[in-house]
């Protein structure tokens, strides 16, 4: 495998004046609790893990678990309390101000959870700056603003200032000025809950297409299942700063790690998480015509094996049959109890 874009070693950020210190002192043993009676909150609690070029991270959890900490250390907007940092191969914490100012500039963008506009700046103005600032010509910045502007649906309201703009239009601009600058890595924290269904549907799908065509690394917090589920390549669930699981979405909910993620997973319509792979038998006799994909999400695919009264071929991508389904195990799948399954 090739070496991964982010990499996270036992990283940790607590707040506080003695955090540094209590940190030592616990020898990377923390306990929130412990750490909070001496007055430090415990943001990120020893989180490792990698992304690989071109991968989706998505980061859940409840609110204050952790999320936003763990994405701002890894950006460097805050500094982590201990363990390491890798973009690239790149040790983080080592980087001096001028290679940070450039990394931040070049190869990150981000999209934060507070809009971050800049007030004084129209729209457009808004959108064009980071180009400006990487030394593109203003008039071709401006081009390539109004072509952002036109994709996050504000066409017209271009030269309105932020204060002029709901939240959910200024947190398109916040997406608007992030996609402009077509950063390898890519930092999104919440980028599309400030939106309404319609537009939020439309703005994934586009950044399914975008992300199908540029291959970005990306970290993504969400709250919304859903959407984790739609973008996803794997999922990260935080709890109290620690990260309980990091794994696919068919394993997350197939096989929780912990008691925490079962519960946030339980309410999860199997079906659009499942593949056909994830569920089929391996017996191959006594089939039917219909063949299905074992790449399809059971979802797409369920209303079609439904119809059958035979057994449903399941065919890999040279359409050679490796397995089998019965119908009946669509419909325990979806509609079997979800909560006793495991
Ligand atoms: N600058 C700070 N000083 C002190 N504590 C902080 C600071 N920033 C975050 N925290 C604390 O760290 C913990 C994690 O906060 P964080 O913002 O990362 O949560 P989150 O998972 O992003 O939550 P949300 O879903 O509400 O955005 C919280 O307990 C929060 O109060
Ligand atoms: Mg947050």
């Amino acid at each position: 495998m090739s070496e991964p874009v982010i990499k996270c070693e036992n990283v940790y950020k607590i707040f506080g004046a003695n955090a540094q210190k209590m940190l030592q002192d616990s020898n990377g043993n923390v306990d929130a609790k412990v750490f909070q009676q001496n007055g430090c909150i415990v943001g990120v609690n020893n989180a490792s893990f990698e992304v690989a070029k071109g991968e989706m991270l998505v980061v859940m959890g409840l609110s204050g678990s952790g999320k936003s900490t763990l994405l701002r250390c890894i950006s460097r907007l805050t500094d982590a309390t201990g363990g390491k940092i890798f973009i690239e191969g790149q040790d983080l914490l080592q980087l001096n101000n001028k290679d940070l100012i450039d990394l931040r500039r070049n190869k990150m963008g981000m999209v934060f959870q507070s809009f971050a506009l800049l007030p004084h700046k129209t729209v457009v103005e808004n959108i064009a700056f980071p180009l400006q600032i990487k030394g593109i010509k203003t008039e071709d910045s401006i081009n390539k603003a109004m072509d952002m502007v036109k994709l996050v649906g504000l066409e017209g309201r271009e030269n309105y200032f932020p204060r002029e703009l709901s939240g959910g239009q200024q947190q398109r601009v916040g997406i608007a000025r992030s996609l402009a600058v077509e950063p390898d890595i890519w930092f999104l924290d919440e980028p599309f809950s400030a939106l309404d269904p319609l537009i939020r549907k439309e703005m994934q799908d586009e950044f399914l297409r975008l992300q199908d065509k540029l291959q970005k690394t990306i970290m993504f917090i969400t709250h919304d299942f859903d959407e984790a589920l739609k973008l996803a390549d794997r999922i990260a669930i935080m709890k109290d700063g620690i990260i309980e699981q990091l794994d696919t979405p068919a394993n997350i909910v197939l096989n929780p790690a912990t008691e925490y993620v079962r519960k946030f997973t339980e309410e999860v319509p199997r079906e659009k998480v499942l593949l056909i792979k994830d569920v089929m038998d391996t017996s191959i006799d006594n089939l039917g015509d219909l063949k299905v994909s074992n790449n399809e999400i059971i979802e797409n695919v369920a209303e079609k094996i439904l119809t059958q009264e035979k057994i449903v071929a399941v065919v890999d991508n040279n359409n050679e049959i490796i397995g089998s389904i019965n119908p009946t195990k669509i419909i325990k799948t979806v509609f079997g109890g979800r909560k006793n399954n495991n």
